[in-house]
């Protein structure tokens, strides 16, 4: 049984001060959060220690990125080790901003992939197709690539380890989501993609969020969806009426 995963996603947003606000906002609205609901903060990495230090049990946290190496000569970058060495428990690989706006090619983020998981950190690996590519009916293919070049050589026990999401880019920050068929229609092709390569164990434990636009409003019809298992949620995670709303739709 896949348990629903939410996670906040909040980039490159909030002060110190609003991000503990927010945090403690969310804290009056935990009671009320699904017991069956997985909820996941990703702050900006600056903060996670001190958001770690809070102790609250109702959430984990993710970082939004880290480093292929674990130790070393490489000014600015974080590493696995230290983020586990925070009580973070996912990292978000391979979004799209990071492959778009710092250049992360396939082979890197594979070789992210394989240090979150040599250290313990569950990997929230993204994937998704831009709109001219869906317009050209590319969308499966496009997918199925960055499946094949980011996961496909981790062994079955790796991949239950992992977690994807679909994120389609023209659906990012942009308002326009993608119907519940959409995107179920191409969780059920990941899930198939990955049954094949994997076996239908692996492909049928593995948690498939959708991500892009997620809102209040289009939760709850998204997390209906049978290979739906939750959501990552970036603008409207910074809102805490919004963001609970969107947990409260994972039931
Ligand atoms: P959005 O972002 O919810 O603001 O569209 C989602 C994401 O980038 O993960």
């Amino acid at each position: 049984m896949r348990n629903t995963l939410v996670i906040g996603n909040w980039k490159m947003n909030k002060t110190l001060e609003e991000a503990v606000e927010l945090v403690v906002r969310l804290k009056e609205k935990a009671t009320d959060f699904p017991p069956s609901a997985e909820v996941v903060l990703a702050p900006p990495a600056l903060y996670l220690a001190s958001i770690a230090m809070l102790e609250e049990p109702w959430h984990k946290l993710a970082a939004q990125n880290c480093s292929h190496h674990d130790y070393g000569a490489f000014t600015g970058e974080i590493s696995a080790p230290m983020l586990k060495s925070m009580a973070v428990d996912y990292c978000i690989i391979g979004h799209s901003e990071r492959r778009t706006y710092f250049h992360e090619t396939d082979a890197l983020l594979a070789a992210k992939v394989d240090a979150c998981l040599r250290n313990g950190i569950q990997p929230v690996f993204c994937c998704g197709e831009q709109l001219k590519q869906r317009k050209e009916r590319e969308h499966f293919v496009t997918v199925l690539n960055q499946l094949q070049q980011g996961l496909f050589h981790l062994t079955p026990a790796q991949l239950s380890d992992v977690v994807i999401a679909y994120e389609p880019v023209w659906a990012i920050g942009t308002g326009q989501t993608a119907s519940p068929e959409e995107a179920n229609e191409m969780h059920t092709f990941i899930r198939q993609q990955l049954s094949a390569h994997f076996g239908e164990v692996a492909a049928n434990d593995l948690r498939i969020l959708y991500g892009g636009s997620v809102s209040a409003g289009n939760a709850a019809s998204l997390l209906a969806c049978s290979d739906i298992d939750g959501a990552l949620v970036g603008g409207a995670s910074l809102h805490v009426r919004d963001f609970a709303a969107i947990i409260g739709a994972a039931s």
